[in-house]
């Protein structure tokens, strides 16, 4: 069953704090899909998630690279920023599909993959409210009521 659930992060460390979160609770398989405009706080989120579960301390938006795998655990995590994807069928020669069974999949710019993107995504949405960003999680029980 999927249900949403909404944050105010007023400052970058909420949004941080929230990424740790999610990915204490993720698990192998695990997509989530980042929407929001340049800027709204998509990779401030990835950036935590990856820190919290891998050594990794520089975690750079793979602009160009379009993919970044780290090492963690019990999986590979495997951060996408599609922004620069020229076709949704590129995505094919980026590993997607690998990374989508067996790691764990942060994509931003989701739309940029368009159907490819599977059912089961977990969905995050980050809009500015005031100062802060208003975090939407649409996914699993386990993702979205923590603690
Ligand atoms: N509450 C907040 N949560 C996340 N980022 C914030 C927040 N407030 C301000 N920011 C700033 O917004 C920017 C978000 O950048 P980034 O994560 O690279 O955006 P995106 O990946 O969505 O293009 C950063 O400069 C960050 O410092
Ligand atoms: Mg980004």
């Amino acid at each position: 069953m999927v249900i949403s659930k909404s944050w105010l992060c007023k400052t970058e460390q909420d949004t941080e704090a929230l990424g740790r979160k999610a990915a204490a609770a993720a698990v192998k398989g695990d997509c989530f899909a980042l929407y929001g405009t340049l800027g709204s706080g998509k990779s401030v989120f990835c950036r935590a998630f990856v820190r919290h579960l891998t050594d990794a301390r520089e975690v750079p938006s793979p602009t160009f690279t379009l993919v970044q795998s780290y090492p963690a655990k019990d999986f590979d995590i495997y951060h996408f920023d599609l922004y620069r994807l020229k076709s949704a069928e590129e995505i094919f020669e980026l590993g997607m599909e690998e990374a989508l069974y067996d790691g764990v999949c942060l994509i931003e710019w989701p739309e940029k993959m368009a159907g490819y993107l599977p059912e089961k995504a977990i969905k995050i949405e980050i809009r500015t409210e005031n100062n802060g960003r208003r975090i939407t999680i649409s996914g699993p029980e386990r993702l979205v009521n923590f603690e």
